[in-house]
């Protein structure tokens, strides 16, 4: 055992002993709670699990809390990213759900490091939903990998994509950690954010989320992830959205 575990394990027992003395859970209940997890284990929703409880936005603020390097805010990933999508530009397909009032949008940037030189060949890899049927892996009426992309910064540190302003969506309600949220009575609904990840030789990988402002969820995301500096106004230019994002990386220790 890791001398981490055999430090950290004791505490986490002692807490867990001590809730259920507190609250005098019963078998029933302790073999309910048993079973709870081992569907949410089935149905492969730990990491949702650890979203919706907020657990996952604590566990960023421990890792990354504190951080005065000058480096982007990060944030949690989630449960949706997938490997190695397509370098492209324009990361989506039109499919059936868009309607012509969906918003094209282009997210344009800088990658730097925290020294303020740019970082040429940087990767930044982004997920998100569409205007209509959240995640392509959701909706059948998208492709496969719609929604995701990678993009290269050019030699002057600069990035450009073009997607769809994403609306608020809910997170999956079918299974046990739907569940969860119904019998707490907590709603279901993330406000419209796009997830980067992005890489660069030599310096710490930025994970993070970019909202937008006026969204009704900004306030009481479920899974608590809204960090202002992560909220970025859009603009309007030829009939177009516009969105600008610079990302500053840290150099790796
Ligand atoms: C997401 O932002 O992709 C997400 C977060 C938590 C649960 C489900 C999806
Ligand atoms: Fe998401």
């Amino acid at each position: 055992m890791s001398d981490r575990l055999k430090r950290v394990m004791p505490d986490v027992l002692a807490a867990i002993h001590e809730v259920l003395e507190r609250h005098r859970v019963t078998e029933r209940e302790w073999h309910a709670a048993l079973e709870f997890l081992t569907e949410v284990g089935r149905a492969d929703e730990f990491v949702l699990l650890s979203d919706v409880t907020r657990t996952s936005v604590l566990i960023d603020a421990l890792t990354h809390g504190g951080d005065d390097s000058g480096a982007t805010a990060s944030d949690v990933e989630g449960p949706m990213y997938t490997v190695e999508p397509p370098f492209r530009r324009k990361i989506y397909e039109e499919y059936e759900g868009i309607s012509p009032d969906d918003d094209i949008l282009f997210v344009r940037g800088t990658v730097t490091s925290t020294a303020g030189k740019p970082l040429p060949g940087a990767v930044v890899d982004v997920w998100q939903t569409g205007p209509s049927g959240g995640y392509d892996v959701w909706d059948e009426r998208q492709p496969e990998g719609n929604f995701r992309g990678r993009v290269r910064a050019e030699e002057d540190g600069s990035y450009e994509f073009q997607t769809m302003l994403p609306k608020p969506y809910t997170v999956p309600t079918n299974g046990p950690v739907g569940r969860y949220l119904e019998a707490i009575g907590q709603h279901p609904w993330r406000p419209a954010h796009i997830h980067f990840k992005v890489t660069a030789p030599e310096h710490e990988t930025l994970v993070t989320q970019v909202f937008f402002p006026d969204d009704p969820y900004l306030e009481n995301d479920t899974i608590g992830a809204v960090k202002a500096a992560l909220v970025r106004p859009l603009e309007r230019h030829d009939g177009h959205l516009q969105c600008a994002f610079d990302i500053v990386l840290r150099q790796a220790a």
